[in-house]
């Protein structure tokens, strides 16, 4: 396929907006093998090159994925792993013009291997302040529940975050997915509610219940975004549902080395062509082949032909769809307004 050098420049140089990136899906090949080494980790593999292998040799699926996923996250021991992970992500979003991001966190895994919740935080919180003084990206804190530990754990994980509630914008879920998992922890996200945080959840594609675990995401939970989400294409009452909600999917069409191009394609169009408000993020990019934002939208752009006036309007779900504060939000919606009007893209 010919690369429409026009649009590519216009998707690159556009500012935008991410609201569903894992901090741990950012450990590029180089990275695992320097933290592996400098923490005396065990890690299965010693080349950029048997990294690679690893990642292309991933069982299909979630289950497949989370496994490769958790072996690389394990390479993270210090307060300083996490600062300079989260300063290196910041500075590839300034790179890829990313103005704004929200980005997720998995504390119970870490806690889990014996590094404390605020060692973590405090690693992760200095780079989002260095980074909004030296790139210019501003960002916010989403943490998640990890969805296969109890129910205590999660309440836990809510009581080591009170301290820096105020710094924490957010609370998800993410991981394995367990069957009907949203009705487990109701009672956590009652009390994360009454705490003030903003809630999602994850919904992965391709799983068994999906379409349950959406409705009871919005019912029972009360999320106000949902992260994946996509199978609501399969039910036409969810869909007016999340029309009329005003609900912000954040889909991550992901593309793994053996796949033609970014998952999800088909699913995305027709939730965006009836209104559904889907935002286009990267997840986990050193972990697959679409990588970063600008590189992500450019393959969308290809794989669906979407116009430009389309891709803004991606774009501006993600600032209207993110937890930025109305004024905040707005400045970043005129930057992109005029940044579509310099380029005779009437919206
Ligand atoms: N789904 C579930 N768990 C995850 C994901 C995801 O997309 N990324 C990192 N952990
Ligand atoms: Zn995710």
């Amino acid at each position: 396929m010919t690369i429409n050098q026009d649009m590519k420049t216009f998707i690159e140089n556009m500012p935008k907006a991410e609201l569903h990136l894992h901090i741990e899906g950012t450990l590029s090949p180089q990275t695992l093998l320097t933290l592996s080494e400098r923490n005396n980790i065990d890690f299965p593999y010693q080349s950029v090159e048997a990294i690679e292998a690893a990642l292309a040799n991933r069982p299909a699926g979630l289950d497949g994925f989370l496994d490769h996923h958790y072996i690389a996250v394990s390479t993270m021991k210090t307060e300083a792993d996490f600062y300079d992970v989260t300063l290196d992500l910041l500075k590839t979003c300034q790179q890829n013009n990313i103005v704004y991001i929200e980005l997720f966190f998995d504390p119970q895994f870490h806690t889990s291997r014996g590094i404390s919740f605020d060692d973590q935080f405090s690693g992760i919180s200095r780079a989002c302040e260095q980074s909004r003084l030296q790139f210019g990206v501003q960002s916010n804190l989403i943490m998640c529940i990890n969805r296969e530990r109890p129910v205590e754990s999660a309440f836990e994980m809510l009581e080591q975050a009170r301290p820096y509630r105020d710094q924490i914008i957010g609370l998800g879920m993410d991981s394995y997915e367990e069957l009907n998992f949203p009705l487990k922890f109701k009672e956590v996200f009652q009390q994360a509610k009454k705490d003030g945080y903003r809630l999602t959840s994850h919904c992965d594609v391709d799983v068994p219940n999906s379409l349950n675990h959406i409705w009871d995401c919005l019912n029972v939970l009360e999320v106000e975004r949902v992260d994946h989400g996509l199978m609501a294409v399969d039910d036409p009452k969810l869909i007016e549902e999340l029309v009329a909600r005003n609900m912000t999917l954040t889909a991550c069409p992901v593309r793994r080395p053996t796949d033609p191009g970014p998952q999800d394609l088909d699913r995305i169009k027709t939730l965006f062509e009836q209104g559904v408000k889907v935002t286009i993020n990267t997840d986990d990019p050193a972990e697959f082949e679409t990588g970063y934002l600008s590189n992500m939208l450019v393959e969308v752009q290809e794989g669906s032909q979407y116009s430009k006036k389309e891709m803004v309007k991606f774009v501006m779900n993600a600032f209207t769809g993110s937890w930025l504060s109305d004024t905040a939000k707005q400045k970043y919606v005129d930057q992109l307004q005029e940044y579509a009007a310099s380029h005779q893209v009437q919206l």
